[in-house]
């Protein structure tokens, strides 16, 4: 038993907090919500932290806002009962308010590092986080693990035919590569273009990397899935590219307003998220991924 740890569970992460605990060997200890009939949340931490690390799981899903000053209130009031806090915030939201897209937009995620700065947390852990860039607002040591090798581990107990890793768009490139080395395969992106004004996707079908998809097994990898609308475009021009199948894989399943069925009737065989964001898709527990970057922490 691990007597100087215990994780708490924050509300979002109930299961993933579990997980953790068990696998560090560590007490759980449960976090109470209520919340009030305006939508204010208050939490109530149930068990003594003095003199403890406290590792606090808590991902930023829908409703976002929620979960964030949740994490927030939960990291201030452990601080104040003598703990060494550890945040995990496996999903990190804002993290594609990375910049300045359009002249006058909010670089959002400048502003909720900022919060976690200031919240009194010693580090911070996170899953496959959208951007280095993103990660670059925390002053805090922010350490992001991934869910890839995780992913793969999956699709290995698989009987994949040819497997290729594919991202959707180049920014996912490194991630693709990442799947492929870890299931001994190789990788592509697709060129995908969003317009920013209106969030609209298009992938050109007739990308030559398209070419070497026919007949094989794709695994279509992106860190978020939200509306679906990337890997509903990607997964439509890889069907048109007559490849056997598409698996999509992710790390943040959010599938906001249909996602999930837009993505299987535009012909994926099955999509796999983690528990990051708990849904029908979480087939991968990233507990193993956090708990070695803990563990690398306390050493
Ligand atoms: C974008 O750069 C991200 O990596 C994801 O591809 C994107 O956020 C997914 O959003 P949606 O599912 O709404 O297309």
């Amino acid at each position: 038993m691990n007597l100087k740890t215990c994780v708490l569970a924050g509300p979002a992460s109930k299961d993933l907090a579990k997980s953790v605990a068990k696998i560090l060997g560590a007490k759980l200890i449960d976090v109470e919500l209520r919340i009030f009939p305006d939508g204010e949340s208050k939490v109530r931490i149930d068990g003594e932290l003095d003199g403890k690390i406290a590792v606090i799981v808590q991902s930023t899903y829908p409703p976002v806002d929620t979960h964030l000053m949740q994490s927030l209130f939960m990291i201030g009031k452990a601080m104040k009962m003598g703990a060494s806090v550890c945040a995990v915030i496996p999903y990190l939201a804002y993290a594609r308010q990375d910049k300045e897209f359009l002249n006058g937009e909010a670089v959002s995620m400048e502003l909720v590092g900022n919060l976690f700065n200031s919240s009194g947390a010693k580090n911070l852990i996170s899953v496959d986080v959208h951007s280095q860039m993103a990660l670059s607002y925390l002053k805090i040591p922010a350490y992001n693990v991934s869910a890839v090798p995780l992913l793969a581990s999956y699709f290995k107990s698989q009987k994949l035919v040819q497997p290729l890793a594919v991202s959707p768009d180049i920014g996912g490139a490194a991630r693709a590569q990442e799947l492929a080395k870890n299931i001994g395969t190789s990788s592509i992106a697709l060129p995908k273009f969003r317009d920013r004004n209106t969030g609209e996707v298009t992938i050109d079908q007739n990308a030559p990397e398209l070419k070497i998809t026919k007949g094989r097994d794709v695994i279509l990898i992106d860190d978020i899935i939200s509306t679906g609308g990337s890997v509903v475009k990607a997964t439509e021009v890889l069907v048109k590219a007559e490849c056997r199948r598409v698996f999509v894989a992710c790390a943040h399943a959010l599938l906001i307003n249909g996602a999930l069925e837009k993505i299987m009737a535009a012909g994926a065989s099955e999509v796999v998220g983690t528990n990051t964001v708990p849904s029908k898709v979480s087939k991968v527990d990233v507990a193993p991924a956090i708990c070695d970057q803990i563990s690398k922490l306390n050493e």
